[in-house]
C-alpha cells in the first residue's frame, strides 16, 4: 500500500506568525515516532503562499465537483493542493476566541477537495486555543462532513497570570514570532494526545 499522504495546514498568515514553527514541531515529532502503521508522509501546506482573494465566488464550492473548473488560478491551485491528501492536520492559533479570518476564508473556497475525509485539529493559545478548536470542529464536521479525531490537542502558552488578563512572557514572545524553548518543553506533555489523534485519522483514512 502506498504511504498515506497527510497535509499539515498552517492556519495563520501574520509575517511574524509562529504557526510554521508549531507545525514543524508537530511534524518532527510524528516523523520521529513512526510507531504507527500504515506508512505516512506529512507535507506542510502554507495557505499564505496561495495568495487567495477574500471569498468572491458566485456559488458554493459544493457545486463545483471538477476542481479544474475553478476559474481563479489561486483558488484552483489551493483546491488541487488540498485534494492531494488522504487526511489532514489543521494547526491553528486562536484569534479573538475563534480561528483566524484568513483560515476561514481559505476553507470557504473548498468543498470536494476534502469533504468526508479525516482531520486532527491542533490549536494553540492562552488556554490552548480551546474556542478556536471548538469552532473549527463545527466547521469541519458540519460544513464539510469531515471526521474529526476525538483527540484534538490544545497547546497552552505556559505561565499565564490571571491577575494580568492571563498574559505571560511566553504569549508576548509568540506575538513577536518567537516560540520559546520553555513553551516547547511545556508542550511535551501533549505529544501523547497528538499521537493518539494522528492514529485516529490514519485509521479513518485507511478504512475509507
Ligand atoms: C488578532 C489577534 C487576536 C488574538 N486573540 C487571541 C485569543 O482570543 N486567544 C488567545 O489565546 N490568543 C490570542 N492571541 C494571541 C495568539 O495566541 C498569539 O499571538 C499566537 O502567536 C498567534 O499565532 P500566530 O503567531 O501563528 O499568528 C491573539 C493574537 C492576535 C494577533
Amino acid at each position: 500500500m502506498a504511504p498515506l499522504q497527510i497535509g499539515l495546514l498552517l492556519g495563520s498568515s501574520r509575517p511574524n506568525r509562529i504557526s510554521p514553527q508549531v507545525g514543524n514541531w508537530i511534524k518532527t515529532f510524528l516523523e520521529s515516532i513512526r510507531a504507527t502503521s500504515p506508512e505516512f508522509s506529512i507535507s506542510t501546506v502554507d495557505i499564505e503562499t496561495f495568495g487567495l482573494p477574500a471569498f468572491n465566488k458566485p456559488v458554493h464550492p459544493a457545486l463545483i465537483s471538477d476542481l479544474s473548473t475553478f476559474i481563479s488560478p489561486s483558488v484552483r491551485a489551493w483546491n488541487h493542493e488540498v485534494a492531494k491528501y488522504d487526511a489532514y492536520i489543521v494547526v491553528s492559533p486562536e484569534y479573538h476566541a475563534g480561528i483566524p479570518g484568513t483560515l476561514k476564508n481559505a476553507l470557504d473556497f473548498l468543498y470536494h477537495a476534502w469533504a468526508g475525509k479525516s482531520a486532527m485539529i491542533v490549536t494553540y493559545g492562552i488556554m490552548g486555543g480551546a474556542s478556536a478548536s471548538e469552532g473549527l470542529r463545527v466547521i469541519l464536521e458540519k460544513g464539510f462532513r469531515m471526521k474529526v479525531s476525538s483527540f484534538v490537542p490544545r497547546l497552552e502558552f505556559p505561565g499565564r497570570d490571571p491577575t494580568k488578563n492571563n498574559s505571560s512572557p511566553a504569549l508576548m514572545e509568540a506575538m513577536q514570532g518567537k516560540l520559546s524553548v520553555d513553551t516547547v518543553k511545556s508542550w511535551e506533555s501533549e505529544t501523547e494526545e497528538i499521537l493518539q489523534g494522528f492514529k485516529e485519522i490514519l485509521e479513518f483514512a485507511t478504512a475509507k
